[in-house]
């Protein structure tokens, strides 16, 4: 393999070495630490096509807004006064300030700090200020002053995508089979999921690819995890009566897991679950399996955790986390983390769902000050360039994985690329490879656009 990254724009295939035939999935480690590879996912991963913004009952009032990204760009979404949404470029069309300095309330107007133009909840200008004084030339009548608006932007079932590139697919079609994944989140209330007020936003300082790949990283969590093994061990012993995640959920290895890759490098993985009751959701299992079927209703009981590529997560075990990732730089990401619940949950489920996320997914709790510190390892590991430059971290299952789908996914509806099922030990690498198969294909589709403009 190439390690200079000189030769990416000729040859970015040579970071993903990608051969069903033979067995071999082999990522180069330059993935993780170049940072002009770096500057070309930002073009051609995140600002091509779709990524995630946020969810609506973030901003359910008209008038409410939020800022976001979409890649490096910053994105503001507002519901203007009669409640539509809209999303735009936060960038003044005078010097380039951010209009919208906070990054949530409630606001008629946005006004620029810098030389106080004004914008209204639909991103028209209404103030450029001292206008009359200005001695501006008449052709600035016809300046377009308004916030640029995101070229696409679109609501699967409350979750609000955008892309400032025109030529992408429909976002269902872009979705693909996770949305299947979407609907079990949606679907555990007949009137829908919301966003439990409150949200954690922190950094670590290694590659996103880290977080995108530990998501479905079953491997990981017996080694990396031990003391909240130790005490959910503890806990079932008699320690206490609270319960999260059952341990045998994960160490117990007859128990029946799977993992799926999708279109555009979407990827879920699925184990048992031994205790379902622990979860708040079991207490409507009944009136689940009612509205939504017995299939679709035992889904939403196991542990899944999948990616929207390339930005969004969800960790669905005992409570809900979505978790939406910002690159900063090539060694530094932002993660923004946030419960999800069925709308209407009862009042002491509602506070078991937050006390089982604050003790396992708060950036304090059991589990992601353990995973962000083996992230800034392996970015530390990734300096030796004296030492291989592929690793051997994307080898298991793949003597297991099949094309198309598995005998559950049929069951499910679904028509995964890959699927891979069986004992929850083999603790599947394979999940990852979509995910790479379609940033590689972005980056060659990118530079080729680029060659050719
Ligand atoms: S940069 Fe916004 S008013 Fe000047
Ligand atoms: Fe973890």
């Amino acid at each position: 393999m190439n390690a200079i990254n000189d030769s990416l724009v000729l040859a970015p295939e040579s970071y993903v070495r990608d051969n069903p035939a033979t067995g071999v999935f082999e990522v180069h480690r330059d993935v993780y630490r170049d940072p002009a590879l770096f500057e070309l996912e930002m073009r051609h991963v995140f600002e091509a096509s779709w990524v995630f913004l946020a969810h609506e009952t973030q901003i359910p009032q008209p008038l409410d807004y939020l800022a976001s990204y979409v890649g490096r760009q910053p994105v503001l979404l507002q519901r203007d006064d009669r409640g539509q949404l809209g999303a735009f470029l936060n960038v003044c069309p005078h010097k380039g300030a951010q209009v919208c300095q906070n990054e949530s309330g409630n606001r008629k107007f946005h006004v620029c700090p810098y030389h106080g133009w004004t914008f209204n909840s639909r991103g028209e200008c209404v103030l450029v200020k001292d206008r009359a004084q200005g001695a501006y030339p008449s052709h600035f009548e016809q300046a377009n002053t308004r916030l640029p608006p995101l070229a696409r932007f679109a609501n699967y079932r409350g979750f609000l995508f955008g892309s400032i590139n025109p030529d992408v697919p429909p976002l269902k079609e872009h979705l693909a089979g996770i949305s299947t994944f979407l609907d079990m989140i949606v679907d555990q209330s007949q009137h829908g999921t919301e966003v439990i007020p409150g949200r954690s936003y922190y950094t670590y300082d290694a590659n996103w690819k880290m977080q995108l790949e530990n998501c479905l990283d079953a491997y990981h969590l017996t080694s990396t995890h031990p003391s909240f093994m130790n005490i959910a061990a503890s806990r079932a012993s008699g320690g206490s009566q609270f319960r999260n995640i059952d341990i045998a959920d994960f160490v117990d290895p007859a128990i029946p897991s799977g993992s799926y890759t999708f279109k555009h490098g979407h990827a879920a993985i699925w184990i048992e679950t031994a205790h379902p009751e622990v979860r708040p959701l079991y207490h409507q299992y009944d009136a689940l399996v009612k509205r939504i079927g017995k299939v679709r209703a035992d889904l939403m009981l196991k542990t899944v955790n999948f990616t929207v590529f390339p930005n969004l997560q969800f960790s669905c075990n005992a409570c809900i986390q979505m978790r939406v990732m910002r690159p900063l730089a090539v060694d530094r990401t932002e993660m923004r983390s946030f419960c999800l619940g069925p709308k209407g949950e009862p009042k002491d489920l509602r506070k078991l769902r937050i006390h089982q996320f604050e003790d396992f997914f708060n950036p304090t709790g059991l589990a992601t000050p353990d995973d962000s510190r083996v992230y800034e390892s392996c970015q530390a590991g990734f300096a030796a360039r004296g030492g291989p430059a592929v690793g051997l971290g994307h080898s298991r299952g793949l003597a297991n994985v099949i094309s198309g789908p598995d005998a559950y996914a049929n069951e499910l509806g679904l028509a995964p690329l890959t699927s891979s099922s069986g004992r929850s030990d083999m603790q599947d690498e394979t999940v990852f490879h979509g995910s790479y198969r379609e940033w590689l294909r972005r980056l060659q589709a990118g530079l080729r656009t680029e060659a050719t403009a």
